[in-house]
């Protein structure tokens, strides 16, 4: 008999809901939180509010999208951590709450090993190309930026991490500080399609090993802007989409360096990637061109897929409950994860 598993995401501003039949995906619903583009960055207390009002009529919709009643549900997989703690304790609440009432099994995911294991969503019609074991996975979002080597879907190895801010967290405080608007990601992807990566140099970190490090780069645009700007008040309206190609050059750099030193020492060539800023069409293609060059089976998912959703906790919560994995009513969500 097939597994049928609902999957609950609520670690930031993201209230999403899926389900999957076996590794097919019948539904996946989406609410994002517009109230924290005002404030320039998720605010924690308005987002568990908003998780709350969401969260009833997101999993009914999916459920609904899907066609199948809770009734037929298998078990449920919910982000545990990590996140911010007020949205965890939404979901993990309703997983339990449902679990207990449906009586099934309630299955905890790691977000991360959710943008990991997003390649292995399948879709009814949709030709999807999924990594052999083990793969890289480039994993670069607003909270982390890391290089995971994959064993199999229970068993990651974290090889290298940033020592300070995450990617996303260079494009979204940059944005801000440029007055460009949040969240910063797409506004800079956007903005930088029209301008020339050469023009500006930005500098780079030299962090040994596989680590990243993404504060200086980020210190490098606040002074080169503050310095032209004294200069020549309309310096970043004049030079908007150059600064902004420039600077995202500059983390790509920074993040293929890296990517290449580990499929070197790895030998591995199955790569992939994950998380918000996997949505960056700069990176897109550069990881695709840095691929064909060096013989790589490259893995990009789609664009629905790169930012927070249900569907890859529900697939990452399906490779748990096959193992036999289970959790308990007192488990509580966690903000933090050091190790996958
Ligand atoms: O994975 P995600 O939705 O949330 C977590 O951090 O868990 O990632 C959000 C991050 C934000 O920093 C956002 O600016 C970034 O992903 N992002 C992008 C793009 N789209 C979203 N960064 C660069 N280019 C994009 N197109």
């Amino acid at each position: 008999m097939a597994d049928i598993i609902l999957g609950i995401e609520s670690s930031c501003d993201d209230t999403s809901a899926a389900v999957i039949k076996d590794r097919v995906l019948l539904s996946n619903v989406i609410a994002s939180q517009d109230v924290h583009r005002a404030y320039g960055g998720v605010v924690p207390e308005l987002a568990s509010r908003a998780h709350e009002q969401n969260i009833v009529p997101v999993v009914s919709e999916a459920l609904a999208r899907a066609a199948v009643s809770a009734s037929e549900l298998t078990a449920i997989a919910f982000t545990r951590g990590p996140g911010l703690l007020g949205s965890l304790l939404v979901g993990t609440s309703f997983a339990k709450a449902l679990g207990l009432a449906l009586d099934i099994p309630i299955v905890s995911v790691n977000h991360l090993q959710g943008h990991v294991l997003a390649n292995f969503v399948r879709q009814e019609g949709v030709q999807v190309r999924e990594p052999s074991f083990p793969y890289l996975c480039l994993l670069v979002s607003g909270g982390n930026s890391q290089i995971v080597k994959v064993n199999s879907p229970l068993d990651f190895e974290i090889l290298g991490q940033t020592i300070d801010d995450a990617v996303g967290e260079a494009f979204d405080k940059c944005s801000k500080m440029m007055g460009l608007g949040y969240p910063g990601g797409p506004i800079i992807d956007r903005l930088a399609k029209q301008g020339d990566p050469k023009r500006f140099s930005f500098a780079k970190p030299h962090i040994p090993g596989l680590d990243y490090s993404f504060s200086g780069v980020k210190t490098s645009l606040l002074y080169f802007v503050r310095d032209e700007m004294a200069k020549d008040p309309d310096f970043m309206e004049k030079n908007k989409e150059d600064i902004c190609a420039s600077f995202q050059k500059t983390l790509i750099d920074i993040l293929m360096d890296k990517l290449v030193k580990a499929a070197k020492q790895t030998g591995i060539k199955e790569i992939t990637i994950g998380g918000g800023v996997s949505a960056n069409s700069g990176l897109r293609t550069r990881i695709s061109e840095e691929g064909a060059k060096r013989g790589w089976n490259v893995y990009l998912p789609e664009f629905k897929f790169t930012t927070d959703n249900a569907a890859m906790i529900a697939i990452a919560g399906y490779f748990h409950y096959l193992a036999g994995e289970r959790c308990p009513l007192d488990a509580a969500p966690v903000s933090r994860i050091a190790e996958l």
